[in-house]
């Protein structure tokens, strides 16, 4: 039975390089929130559907300049870094991190400051079209289940992650686990925090397994991870060959690549998200390939740590799990929409190449481009899939998590395709109207 109706056209992706559109339909959104059906307008239960939902109230109906998306899927976001988006980009990674991200994350032992900030960015995640997250916090519990109930509070399909960073030739003394004994014993703390919220509201969020990544974390830490992964079959989270200094600290500490010590500590699992991958090599993406391991493109990010450009459409074409995530604040931005247009210009930069002193030929990539229809798959459909959730598609028996969009006026008359083009280019936060999680709306602009 319908509980909510909502009239309009609707975009969604049919695979990686599809976008399907459906004009005018009814999307029929049952009690649980899924989708239980979409009815076109030749359907013959069309108006009478329609008719009944208006006179329950239980109808939205878009106006002509509106259209409807599935929510975004940020597949790799610092909910703590929300303050300094948009600063210090100035350093290459191990220095950023050092003088600027470890500095402003140990202040959230301070929980009135977690309270502060985390209330805010979720806020802002749903504000620019972002339904759900797969978010780091810090090593600090409590901040951590700030995060979690501020999620749930306000709506956002939240995955959370208690960092563990113990290694104390990578980490300053100021922000680091007390031990590796601590730093195992606060991640299960925080997994059986998690579960006791899950059984206290109907919430669906998700405690995640969150080594920092190779260079903060102990073997003993990596180790004891990959076990509690296993034991609780939790989803994992890291950052996985980012950047050239990273990608060469695995193989001075270990002799092998950032994807074999994952490996070799169980945590490339078929819920493992590996972020960026800038440097993996293609015997590592046949290992993550072959473990069913995501990972997490962060194109504005990867501009400023990656030194390099991840190949999207060589990974899609391999076979390899891939979503979208906005890093902040390795990123400046939390809109997935401003990541989606970066994916596709960094593509067509990888192509081309940057050098024009080098012959053309020799100058890029090609075949690397990589069209709206793809990064659009990336930000929902990819993201749904690395988490293995029924999310990111309009489609029966998909989660009812949606945004309606304001289209910009237009001077020519437009395609369904052009009109999906424009609303990927130049959908801005103040074009988006409202967002529904599970059939609720979580945020309306004022
Ligand atoms: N590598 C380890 N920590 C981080 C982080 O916070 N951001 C990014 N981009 N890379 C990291
Ligand atoms: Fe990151």
């Amino acid at each position: 039975m319908e509980n909510l109706v909502v009239h309009g056209t609707y975009f969604t992706s049919q695979n990686a390089n599809k976008v399907e559109s459906h004009e005018n339909y009814l999307i029929c959104i049952d009690q649980s929130g899924t989708i239980n059906r979409t009815v076109a307008p030749s359907d013959k239960e069309y108006s009478k559907l329609l008719e009944s939902a208006r006179k329950q109230e239980r109808l939205i109906y878009l106006k002509p300049n509106q259209y409807i998306l599935p929510g975004f899927i940020d597949l790799h976001v610092h909910a703590p870094q929300w303050p300094q988006a948009g600063l210090a980009l100035d350093l290459p990674l191990a220095d950023w991190l050092n003088h600027y991200t470890f500095p402003l994350e140990a202040k959230f032992s301070d929980l009135d400051y977690a309270h502060r900030v985390y209330r805010d960015f979720v806020h802002e995640l749903l504000s620019q079209g972002t339904t759900t997250a797969l978010m780091f916090g810090t090593i600090h519990n409590n901040a951590n289940l700030e995060l979690a109930q501020q999620s749930i509070a306000q709506g956002l399909r939240a995955f959370v992650g208690q960092v563990v960073m113990d290694n104390p030739e990578q980490t300053p003394d100021y922000y680091r686990n007390q031990s590796t004994t601590t730093a195992l014993q606060d991640t299960e703390k925080f997994i059986q925090s998690i579960f006791d919220l899950r059984r206290q509201t109907t919430s669906t969020i998700m405690p995640v397994i969150t080594p920092r990544f190779v260079p903060s974390c102990t073997d003993e830490a990596l180790s004891g991870l990959g076990q509690l992964a296993r034991q609780y079959d939790l989803p994992v989270q890291s950052h996985l060959s980012e950047s050239n200094w990273e990608h060469g600290y695995a193989i001075k500490r270990f002799g092998i690549h950032d994807t074999s010590v994952m490996e070799r500590f169980h945590l490339l699992t078929k819920r493992s998200v590996m972020a960026h991958g800038t440097q993996l090599t293609d015997s590592d993406l046949e290992l993550l390939r072959q473990r069913g391991t995501s990972i997490a493109h962060c194109p504005i990010s990867n501009i400023y740590f990656g030194n390099g450009v991840l190949p999207v459409k060589k990974l899609l074409i391999h076979g390899n799990q891939v979503g979208l995530g906005s890093d902040i604040s390795g990123g400046y931005s939390p809109s997935l929409y401003h990541n989606i247009r970066q994916a596709v210009k960094s593509s067509q930069m990888l192509t081309d190449g940057v050098d024009s002193s080098k012959p053309t030929e020799k100058r890029g990539v090609r075949g690397s481009r990589i069209t709206m229809a793809t990064a659009f798959y990336l930000a929902t459909v990819g993201g749904a899939k690395a988490l293995r959730l029924k999310t990111g598609e309009i489609a029966p028996g998909y989660q009812a998590d949606f945004q309606i969009v304001n289209g910009h006026r237009s001077l020519m008359k437009l395609s369904r395709m052009d009109v999906f083009q424009r609303l990927m280019y130049q959908t801005e936060q103040q074009d988006i109207h409202s967002v529904y999680v599970a059939g609720k709306e979580v945020y309306r602009r004022e």
